[in-house]
């Protein structure tokens, strides 16, 4: 069946108004949420449940789509799958959206198939880019620091992939303080302005905010936060055990059963009377506490099914903290 994007999906007056942040300095708004493709989207995953997250989510106002070479399981088929659902349903709103991928995991043998050369990352985007059947990404990101490569080199490979058109603007993921703020001051020589960097960052994840932050805010670029559930541990999901169907259980996922502890549900039990007492369930408390501040554009979420998605979405209906509900939340994750 053809798709049609729902005519209100930037319509400020219906019940779930998307917000639109600008990324850092510059002149691009990103959606307060966005959607990450690396796990539920792959070539073991189910081309119906995964396509219908999509269709919702752009439906819902949201925009920003996130890929990376190598998503999947298998490597690259998340990237093949948006591109068959680049080419049956969104190709007429290709303007609307902002597409991002990224290199420097392994992605195929020897020494060009991976981390931060030239060579890796020219190529890398060459083919993420026939995978998904597109003349160009919005974002291409470095995903990971490399040890070996001069950040020179790394920066001048994102520079030059925006001279080419392959990408509009570029990014750095994983990149701690002080590395950030070499990247930034090298793709500002070059005039190829960093748009953004992707941590991981969440209740449970908070190493950002020993440095990250400040030379993001002070710099003027974005911070989009990945992982901003803890990969599903920040929702009501596992407080009663650990279902068959959740990223826990499923041995491609990331997040192992061994993560899912008592000391962890005790912590998110608390967390979830908070979250209730606020009127809201834990997932959207979790994504709130992310955007209260301004530093932070979007919050990168993932799900595995439509009704996460919703759930998630509706975070944006409560995103103010009382005092008294933030010291109690310290107190519990300290
Ligand atoms: N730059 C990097 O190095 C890097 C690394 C990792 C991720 N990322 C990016 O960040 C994106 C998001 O990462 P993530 O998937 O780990 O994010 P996440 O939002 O922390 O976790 C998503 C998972 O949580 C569960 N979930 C989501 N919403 C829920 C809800 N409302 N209620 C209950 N459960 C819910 C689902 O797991 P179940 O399967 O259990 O249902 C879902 O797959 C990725 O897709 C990728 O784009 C980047």
């Amino acid at each position: 069946m053809t798709y049609l994007a729902n005519p209100a999906r930037y319509d400020q007056t219906g019940n779930r108004p998307m917000e639109f942040r600008r990324c850092g300095n510059s002149g691009l708004k990103l959606p307060a949420i966005s959607l990450g493709l690396w796990h539920n989207f792959g070539g073991v995953d189910v081309f119906e449940n995964y396509r219908a997250i999509l269709q919702t989510a752009f439906d819902n106002g949201v925009t920003h789509f996130d890929l990376a070479n190598n998503y999947g399981p298998p490597p690259g088929s998340a990237e093949e799958n948006f591109g068959v659902i680049m080419k049956k349903d969104f190709i007429p709103y290709r303007d609307e959206l902002v597409i991002s991928t990224k290199a420097g995991y392994l992605m195929w043998p020897g020494p060009y198939g991976e981390w931060g050369s030239k060579k890796y990352l020219v190529s890398s985007l060459d083919q993420s880019l026939k995978r998904m059947g597109l003349d160009y990404v919005d974002i291409f990101y470095h995903h990971r620091p490399d040890p070996d490569t001069p950040l020179e080199e790394t920066m001048a490979a994102l520079d030059l992939i925006v001279r080419q058109g392959k990408a509009l603007y570029v990014g750095i993921s994983n990149y701690q303080a002080d590395e950030a703020e070499k990247a930034i001051a090298i793709l500002n020589r070059l005039g190829t302005p960093c748009l953004i960097h992707q941590p991981k960052y969440s209740m449970f994840e908070r190493w950002v905010e020993g440095g990250l932050l400040e030379v993001l805010g002070r710099e003027g670029v974005g911070c989009i936060p990945f992982s901003p559930l803890a990969q599903g541990l920040l929702t009501d999901k596992y407080l009663k055990g650990i279902p068959s169907d959740s990223r826990a259980s499923k041995p491609h996922g990331f997040l192992q059963t061994s993560q899912v502890t008592p000391e962890v549900i005790a912590k998110l039990e608390q967390l979830n009377a908070i979250a209730l007492n606020r009127g809201q369930s834990l997932a959207q408390m979790a994504l709130a506490w992310l955007l209260k501040d301004e530093r932070v554009t979007s919050v990168l979420i993932g799900a595995s099914r439509v009704s996460q998605l919703l759930d998630s979405l509706d975070c944006l209906k409560n995103k103010n903290f009382s005092q008294d509900e933030l010291t109690r939340i310290e107190e519990i994750l300290k």
